[in-house]
């Protein structure tokens, strides 16, 4: 059980990094939460138009993931997917924001990176197909993440399938609010200001 705690934790404390935030105080841009949609994550840090740091978001927040997963994995696929979960809670729940953190779709990215490289591959094309012909963010994360579990399924990781629908569940209530926009059909797209 304490390794347990143990791995959750550590994977919390890592997941909790808001590289969104940081990255746009340090270019002195204010806060990212006061930007767009409000959110800590890439897609909203590429509305202040800095391609770059929309970059280092995205690869902070998902790296994060992937560390937590590939640490705790050298004690064991059981305390790497319990890592996974503590490192998704962490971006999403992170006590330095008072609990408002991200929508989970880039530290999602680096989780399957870490727990199963192939199912990342197919989270992204998936993603990236989907991005490129609709340019909803949101809408490509939503159906790239739900086949994730699938994915992860037929790859012969049950458990890691039993987590990942955790993390979309999590997800996909996340992004309540984009769900609405993209039903109201008022969902902003990739780059434009918000
Ligand atoms: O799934 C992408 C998500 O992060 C959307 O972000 O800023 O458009 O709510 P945002």
């Amino acid at each position: 059980f304490l390794p347990a705690l143990v791995a959750l934790a550590f994977g919390y404390l890592l997941g909790s990094i808001p590289f969104g935030v940081i990255f746009t105080r340090m270019a002195g841009l204010g806060d990212i939460r006061n930007v767009g949609s409000g959110n800590i994550g890439a897609t909203n840090v590429l509305r202040t138009g800095r391609k770059g740091l929309a970059a280092a978001t995205l690869i902070g927040d998902a790296l994060k993931g992937t560390a937590a997963v590939v640490i705790a994995g050298r004690w064991g696929t059981d305390l790497a997917v319990i890592a996974a979960l503590g490192a998704f809670l962490g971006h999403l729940f992170p006590v330095w924001l008072g609990f408002k953190g991200g929508k989970g779709v880039a530290t999602f990215i680096g989780i399957l990176i870490g727990l199963k490289p192939l199912a990342a591959l197919i989270f992204a094309v998936i993603w990236l197909g989907l991005a490129f012909t609709t340019r909803y963010s949101s809408l490509s994360a939503l159906i790239a993440s739900a086949l994730s579990p699938v994915a992860l399924w037929l790859l012969g990781e049950p458990k890691m399938a039993v987590v990942a629908v955790i993390l979309v569940v999590l997800l996909w209530w996340k992004h309540s609010e984009n769900i609405k926009r993209l039903l109201a059909g008022t969902e902003g797209k990739i780059g434009q200001k918000g």
